[in-house]
């Protein structure tokens, strides 16, 4: 599990754990945290790895001992890749590289984990698999985020088809849960911790973009399930729920169900990002092809989804 001390890597270290098996963790921490995995540990069946997969020389020994790899490590958050440019492109391109070159020697089944960012400005609703991706200009180094995951769907669709590694690829949507940061501009963290503080709720934009958003338990199941199906390999899976629902709507709801005294306010986004920054209207998933090739279908209701993370952030 490259990332797995991170949100989403955290909980699938977890649920792995929980079915009997082993898992070994990389991760160089620079997102995610130690405290991440004490839900999971200790235990026998966990060995961690505190480094980088660009660095880390033990990465072919450490994929040699294993069945299944998960490649979450990625740099990741609007925040995070405007601040860093360089380290995103670095790791996000050069880590995978590196996972696949590895897996390949011992043919070894890869699970690479990409987001929705790779749809960039397309708007068409809900999004399918094969719809293109409309990317902004190189000038805007968002855009680096999704072009980065976009090659490593490419090299990871290359390595099946040239070099008959099975590779399969989840397209995670807005994932929530417990053990998400708001530090990177995610915007459910963020909110409930605002209205917890009683701080303003800070909406960006105007606040009538719509995003989907998934419970991580649900991000899990899904992930879990495509790598162990046989018809997922060579293949992408839009991985969300397709419940559509405005920031300005989600806002409101975090304030009352946190009962904050909190107000609303709406930043510009070239005051929250930077001048120019563009973020797509729409974005919400066709999940036909999870629901029908691999049988799996997300459960968690928003509510219940957002309470857990009030739950969180309260304790
Ligand atoms: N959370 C979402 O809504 C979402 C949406 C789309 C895609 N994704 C993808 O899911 C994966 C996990 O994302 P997340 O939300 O859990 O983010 P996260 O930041 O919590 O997890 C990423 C993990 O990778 C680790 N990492 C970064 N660079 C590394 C390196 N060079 N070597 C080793 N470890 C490294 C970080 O320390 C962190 O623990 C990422 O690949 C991300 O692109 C997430």
């Amino acid at each position: 599990m490259t990332g797995g001390a991170g949100f989403i890597g955290s909980h699938l270290t977890e649920a792995l754990l929980a079915d009997g098996h082993h898992v070994s963790v990389i991760d160089d921490l620079s997102t995610g945290r130690v405290e991440n995995l004490a839900a999971a540990g200790p235990s026998a069946r966990l060995t961690t790895h505190w480094t980088s997969i660009l660095e880390d020389d033990r990465l072919q020994d450490l994929i040699d001992e294993v069945d299944v790899v998960y490649h979450l490590a990625a740099a990741v958050g609007v925040r995070l890749i405007l601040e860093k440019p360089v380290e995103t492109i670095e790791t996000n391109i050069v880590g995978t590289d590196r996972v696949l070159r590895c897996a390949a020697k011992g043919q070894k089944k890869v699970l690479i984990a990409s987001t929705s960012e790779v749809y960039g400005k397309n708007e068409n609703t809900p999004l399918k698999e094969d719809d293109d991706g409309v990317l902004g200009p190189t000038s805007k180094s968002r855009w680096s985020y999704a072009c980065a995951k976009a090659i490593d769907e490419f090299l990871g669709l290359a390595y099946v088809k040239s070099r008959g590694l099975p590779v399969a690829i989840v397209r995670y949507f807005n994932t929530i849960g417990p053990r998400q940061t708001g530090r990177y501009g995610m915007v459910v963290p963020r909110f409930v911790q605002q209205a917890l503080a009683g701080r303003p709720i800070t909406v960006y934009g105007d606040g009538n973009q719509t995003r989907s958003f998934t419970d991580v338990v649900d991000a899990v199941g899904a992930t879990l399930a495509v790598s162990r199906h046989p018809a997922a390999i060579g293949e992408v899976f839009n991985v969300g729920s397709g419940h559509e629902i405005t920031i300005n709507r989600l806002a409101a709801i975090v304030k009352e169900m946190t009962a904050s005294r909190s107000e609303i306010v709406h930043v510009p986004y070239a005051q929250a990002y930077e001048s120019g920054f563009e973020d797509p209207q729409k974005r919400v998933p066709d999940v036909t092809k999870l629901r029908t090739v691999i049988g799996y279908s997300a459960g968690i209701e928003l509510h219940a989804s957002l309470q857990r993370v009030i739950d969180f952030y309260r304790t």
